[in-house]
């Protein structure tokens, strides 16, 4: 579990991100939503410790990590993955050197163990006979996947994933967040997620937070967001009249002004 606390974070006189609390639970996925420069990249990165909030509290299972000195941090630092927007795998690096970077970084294994547990995580995101390609020869869902694979390699307590979905196809991005779901529930990992992708929000989001303006606008699961009546979230999730239209037509079925039962055609007429 992580626990933010009033944290603020402004560059020069900008605040962008601005007196944010929240909670991020175990085994699940905690999602953060909102539109582009809302402060979701700047939030997470204060997060995992690559900006410095101007004030408040990170607190990972009771450690507060803002009051912590360089060798606790990187404990915690162990413990945390990351997926960065963009995957940013090293182009010059193969997949298994890739995945093998942070037991590098942070253990003193032989290569034949570090190899073996790249094999295993590489396996589990159903990676195989990638080893030895480099990223500009695979594809975008399969770099998210060596991405994914390099953030769970030192088995994580916390998962941190910026925009998983960036750039894939709506199937592949359901596969990709169904692998994160699952890896959230199988290793109890505390995993945060930015997204816009509300597809992404109603199929995995079981905490969702709204920021608007690098504040938290709203907070709910994603069964409340559909009713919410906070206007600026129905604005972001509801930007396109379709699903507007589609929220409207269950609010009356709900009421018992629509019978379900009735052609959509008469509905429409
Ligand atoms: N290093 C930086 N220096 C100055 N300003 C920054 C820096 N990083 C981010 N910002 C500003 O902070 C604001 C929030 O940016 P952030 O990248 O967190 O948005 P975001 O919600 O992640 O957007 P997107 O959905 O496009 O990724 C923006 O106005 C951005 O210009
Ligand atoms: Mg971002």
């Amino acid at each position: 579990m992580i626990e933010v606390k009033n944290i603020r974070k402004g560059f020069g006189d900008k605040i962008v991100i601005d007196d944010v609390s929240a909670v991020m639970e175990a085994g699940k996925c905690n999602l953060i939503i909102g539109s582009s420069g809302s402060g979701k990249t700047v939030f997470m990165k204060c997060l995992v410790g690559l900006f410095k909030p101007d004030s408040g509290h990170i607190i990972y299972h009771g450690d507060d990590f803002t009051a912590m000195d360089d060798k606790q941090r990187k404990e915690i630092r162990k413990e945390i993955g990351m997926l960065f927007q963009g995957s940013a795998l090293f182009d010059s690096l193969t997949v298994e050197q890739n995945v093998m970077f942070p037991l590098d970084m942070f253990t003193d294994w032989t290569l034949a163990e570090k190899k073996q547990r790249v094999n295993e995580v590489l396996k589990r995101v159903e990676l195989v006979d990638t080893n030895k390609k480099f990223p500009s020869e695979i594809s975008g869902g399969m770099k998210k996947r060596v991405g994914i694979a390099r953030a769970i390699v030192l088995n994580p307590k916390y998962l941190f994933c910026d925009e998983p979905n960036s750039g894939l196809d709506p199937q592949t991005s359901l596969v990709i967040d169904k692998l994160i779901k699952e890896l959230t529930l199988e290793f109890n990992i505390t995993t945060v997620i930015n997204t816009h992708d509300m597809n992404s929000v109603m199929e995995i989001g079981d905490k969702i937070m709204y920021m608007y303006k690098g504040k938290k606008e709203w907070e709910g699961t994603n069964k409340e967001i559909i009713f919410s009546k906070n206007q600026r979230l129905n604005e972001f999730i509801f930007a396109s009249e379709f699903l507007r239209d589609a929220k409207d037509m269950r609010m009356l079925e709900q009421a018992g002004k629509i019978d379900e039962n009735r052609n959509m055609d008469d509905m429409i007429k």
